[in-house]
């Protein structure tokens, strides 16, 4: 979770902006459209993508909509056999979800020994019947797929186009453009990479970019430019909307006041600060962890507990609530699925060193309770009003009662 600029909070709190109405007149909005054509080009620049949707309203949201947009595509080219799209068995959850939910069938593709796309095994399940590759980039692993051009190449020599889950933008902005290196279409987490809290189930705005050659079946209306000033108007052949009303507007707000802050060199300090957080982390943590692939890394890295502390009974559960009581929200665990007791650390670019120590001294600390045996692990947390829950009656059966008796 980053820092999220105050003067950001402060100009979505506007009234000039929340006094807005979207069933207004284009002329009375000139303001609010004049933002969302802004953000349109900027995000079109740091992607190298020219087609922008700000419609989703989340980046699964962004999947959906991109594939609506890649079967539209395929539709009007009479491709309608082809309905397989590959996943690389590193890709984000919400992938293959996105996929069966546009209807799609997803066929998985399996990492290689360097936790990158095995393009062996892509290479055999690319056919006909191919509509394309869906790939995070960088991985849950967060390992760039340094075989990406070539993954592209092969994917179009197939037929098929190359969704990017750009969620992870945030290792990457300013230095390379999905676009240069072959993708189709992403989807960006704003709500991640470019301001507005990320997490707790708030607004979130996930738009996707696309080629030329997809631009016309976006989700519309969209913003445009013309002499007489910006205005909505549908792509040619678009799949129609997605959502109600225009976007998440507060946190495109927030992503282009955060754009225009700090400019494109700006953006290229903060990938290049992410990226060296988890790197600084990820060396701090691996003489008492085990890191699966212990080299140099992008904006996260995933750690698992040590044999000697699984001989100890501790599970990454136990870790997780641990950290509770040292000061710390437990960052995201059992997940990536390919590396069992997963721990993911994604300190993101606007921590200091002091508290990437404090962190690392948490998680270390946590590794020698491990070995000890040390109760206060199985126990944890100790610090807070309820200790364990039944974590999956607590999501198909919540009891959300207020002091219920
Ligand atoms: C790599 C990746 N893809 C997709 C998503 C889904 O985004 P959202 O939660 O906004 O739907 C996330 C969420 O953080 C993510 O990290």
């Amino acid at each position: 979770m980053k820092y999220n600029p105050v003067v950001n909070e402060a100009l979505a709190a506007e009234s000039a902006w929340t006094g807005l109405h979207p069933l207004q007149e284009a002329g009375e909005i000139q303001g609010a459209l004049a933002v969302m054509a802004r953000l349109q080009n900027d995000l079109a620049e740091a992607t190298g993508l020219p087609g922008v949707t700000l419609h989703p309203a989340a980046g699964a949201h962004g999947e959906l909509t991109a594939l609506m947009v890649l079967r539209a595509w395929l539709d009007s080219c009479g491709e309608t056999k082809r309905r397989t799209i590959l996943i690389p068995d590193s890709a984000h959850g919400t992938n293959p979800a996105s996929c069966t939910l546009a209807g799609f069938e997803v066929v998985t593709v399996k990492s290689d020994n360097e936790g990158l796309c095995d393009l062996d095994a892509l290479a055999n399940l690319l056919d006909e019947t191919t509509a394309g590759l869906m790939i995070t980039n960088p991985n849950t692993l967060g390992l760039f797929e340094e075989g990406i051009q070539e993954i592209c190449q092969m994917v179009h020599k197939a037929g098929g186009r190359v969704y990017m889950d750009g969620a992870n933008f945030n290792a990457i902005a300013g230095i390379t453009r999905p676009g240069d290196f072959g993708i189709d279409m992403m989807h960006l987490n704003l709500h991640k990479t470019f301001s507005t809290p990320h997490g707790g189930g708030g607004p979130g705005a996930g738009p996707v970019c696309v080629t030329e050659e997809l631009a016309p079946f976006l989700p519309g209306p969209h913003v445009i430019e013309d002499e007489d000033g910006f205005l909505l108007q549908n792509p040619n052949k678009s799949v129609g909307r997605l959502r109600n009303w225009h976007g998440n507007f507060l946190v495109l707000l927030r992503a282009y006041a955060f754009i225009k802050r700090l400019g494109g060199p700006g953006l290229k300090r903060m990938a290049q600060a992410a990226v060296l957080n988890a790197n600084y982390l990820r060396v701090q943590c691996n003489k008492h962890w085990r890191v699966p692939f212990d080299r140099i890394c992008m904006h996260e890295f995933v750690a698992r507990p040590t044999k000697a502390m699984k001989e100890k009974g501790i599970r990454t559960l136990d870790i997780a609530k641990r950290l509770i009581d040292l000061g710390y929200h437990p960052p995201t665990i059992y997940f990536p699925l390919v590396i069992p007791e997963a721990i993911m650390v994604e300190p993101t670019e606007t921590e200091s060193k002091e508290t990437l120590d404090a962190f690392a001294g948490a998680l270390n600390q946590i590794a020698e309770e491990a070995l000890r045996g040390d109760s206060a692990l199985k126990q944890a947390p100790a610090t807070t009003p309820v200790g364990r829950v039944d974590e999956a009656r607590a999501v198909k059966d919540p009891n959300l009662c207020f002091r219920c008796s």
